[in-house]
């Protein structure tokens, strides 16, 4: 529908994901080691997990429950058992806010 503010860019913690609903929508939302914040689609592609829940390393994310790790710059799993993709959003900082259209995914 439209860009939407997910959170504040200042809540953010590096490496530590945050989870938000949009429009219904679970994004798990990432501010990596160099500042870049990341959004992607919050739910592991090999189960119902949340990979907010997950543990960062650079520009990925890995899923807590079988240890598929995520690119959060193309939403690609890096290993298996996961093989299908997460979606990826585009950010926009404007100010202090977080701002991430839902219906509408980056393309690779
Ligand atoms: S549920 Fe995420 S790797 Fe299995």
């Amino acid at each position: 529908m439209s860009v939407a503010r997910a959170c504040t860019f200042s809540e953010l913690e590096q490496d530590s994901p945050l989870r938000v609903e949009l429009e219904g929508v679970p994004i798990c939302i990432v501010k990596d080691s160099a500042g870049e914040v990341h959004a992607i689609g919050d739910t592991c592609t090999h189960g119902n997990i949340s990979l907010s829940e997950g543990f960062v390393e650079d520009d990925t994310v890995e899923c807590w429950a079988h240890g598929s790790r995520f690119s959060l710059r193309t939403g690609a799993p890096l290993n298996l058992p996961a093989y299908e993709p997460v979606p990826v959003y585009a950010v926009t900082i404007d100010g202090d806010d977080v701002l991430i259209d839902p219906n509408v995914t980056k393309e690779i």
